[in-house]
């Protein structure tokens, strides 16, 4: 009997009443609505003190930062930027005695330093990891690991060679949301896995990248040069600078801005390496404002059947002129179920319809008697609420612990090179399907475009 088919025969015979409910797992022996707490065990031993440096401190550079230095036994003692408006602010925060600079190699040659965020735009993370790595820090660099896909062997290579730790900055990878997610999927909880969809929809200039630019943004005050790293030379343009997601020189569209989570925590929650087939629709709608990328943005993925979970599709999308705005959404679908994932809560819906057919002793009674009775069954419930305990400090949190703890335990981390890589890869190759109008296939063993 195969893995999933034991896993069906086990919920039917839930729906039966065959197994005790003190067998059942947690999962599923429930109220019809029943909202559960995730709990965790909280052993964390904290040693020396791990001194950070930031690089990049902007606006998830600084997330970061506050996040980092709330694991306690860690010090912020040095940013970089390009932008002196960044540097000053850094310092208004953490403390006028931080060492600040332009040249994230000053950062890399100080020997107090043991670890650096890296939250620079996307076309500066595998040279800064890299680079980072080779110097013996450890490195916390924030997704998409890479900003082309021909540039994730060099960090994992780094990483390797180094024995550094090195995590990649998707969050919801260390969420209590993903480990209940990943318990249920395995438990059989939603049956067999078939499809998974995710989506971001957002609706206003901010949510569609149109950040303000700051009125002292100029050649003096902006190390313009050194932001584009190899990309053309141009005249100083403040939008390129401080709306770099908007071109592809350095940023990597909506798939690799957001996609990207939805991977990390599919993969995580699926044990997949990921997708062998990847195709990407959209267009740009509304935000004509001289970007170079889709402002909706649909993909389809095709999961080949593994040892670890079986062949299903995945659909992902970015809405950034949706009415409905400001949600976003990942559920996973099984034929007995499905379960939408947050970080802190994960809601799972089971269906109901297999209880009566499959029922052998019902049709044997429809054989032998005239009159049937059809009395009902004791169901399942049909949602079940998992929501992480009040005070959960959540995912951001965890994530820097998960990493801080590596550093000092030498433990593995949540999400590393060959993670990280594989999470990207379809988000980049997403832009290029795009780009191109075809599919692209990918070999995520071997981390290869195909065709
Ligand atoms: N994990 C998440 O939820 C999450 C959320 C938002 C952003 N991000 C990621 O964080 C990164 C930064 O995004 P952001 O929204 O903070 O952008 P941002 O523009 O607010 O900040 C980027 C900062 O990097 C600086 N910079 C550019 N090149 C640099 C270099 N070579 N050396 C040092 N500093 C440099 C810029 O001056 C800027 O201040 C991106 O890769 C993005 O995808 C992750």
């Amino acid at each position: 009997m195969s893995k999933h088919s034991s896993r069906r025969k086990f919920i039917q015979k839930l729906s039966t009443g065959v197994i005790g409910a003190a067998l059942l797992p947690e999962a599923l022996n429930a109220s019809t609505v029943k909202t559960e707490k995730i709990n965790r065990s909280k052993s964390r031993s904290v040693n020396d003190t791990l001194q950070i440096a930031l690089i990049g401190a902007g606006g998830m550079g600084m997330a970061d930062a506050n996040t980092a230095i709330t694991v306690p036994g860690v010090k912020l003692v040095a940013a970089c930027d390009l932008y002196d408006g960044r540097l000053a602010a850094a310092k208004q925060k953490y403390g006028n005695d931080i060492f600040t600079t332009r040249d994230y190699r000053e950062i890399l040659n100080r020997k107090d330093i043991d670890a650096v965020i890296v939250a620079t735009p996307d076309h500066w993370h595998k040279d800064i990891s890299v680079d980072a790595m080779n110097a013996g820090k450890s490195v916390y660099c924030e997704k998409p690991m890479v900003h082309d896909i021909t540039e994730g062997n060099a960090v994992i290579d780094a990483q390797n060679k180094n024995k550094v730790v090195f995590q990649v900055g998707s969050q919801g990878m260390s969420s209590l949301g993903n480990e209940k997610a990943k318990e249920l999927l395995a438990a059989g909880a939603i049956g067999k896995l078939n499809y998974a969809e995710g989506f971001w929809a957002r609706n206003s200039p901010g949510g569609a990248w149109q950040y303000d630019i700051p009125a002292d943004g100029n050649l003096n005050t902006v190390d313009w040069k050194r932001f584009l790293n190899k990309y053309p030379d141009r005249p100083y343009d403040p939008k390129r600078f401080f709306r770099w997601r908007c071109y592809k020189d350095y940023g990597t569209g909506v798939s690799g801005d957001l996609f990207v989570h939805l991977f990390s925590s599919l993969h995580f929650i699926t044990n997949s390496k990921g997708p062998e087939k990847i195709m990407a629709m959209g267009g740009l709608r509304y935000w004509k404002d001289g970007r170079e990328v889709p402002d909706i943005l649909m993909g389809m993925f095709d999961y080949a059947e593994t040892p670890e979970h079986p062949d299903f599709n995945l659909s992902l999308r970015v809405n950034f002129v949706d009415g409905t705005a400001d949600s976003t959404y990942l559920r996973l679908v099984g034929n007995e179920g499905s379960m939408n994932v947050e970080w802190d809560k994960v809601t799972l819906t089971r269906n109901k319809a297999y209880a009566a057919t499959d029922d052998p002793l019902l049709s044997t009674k429809l054989k032998d008697q005239k009159y049937v009775y059809e009395r009902k069954h004791m169901v399942p419930p049909d949602t079940t609420v998992f929501k992480a305990e009040d005070g959960y400090k959540g995912a951001h949190y965890d994530h820097f612990n998960n990493f801080f703890t590596a550093i000092r335990e030498k433990k593995t981390v949540a999400e590393d090179a060959l993670f990280g890589y594989r999470a990207a890869a379809p988000a980049l190759l997403c832009n290029d399907s795009y780009f191109a109008d075809k599919a692209v296939k990918w070999d995520p063993v071997k981390l290869k475009v195909v065709s």
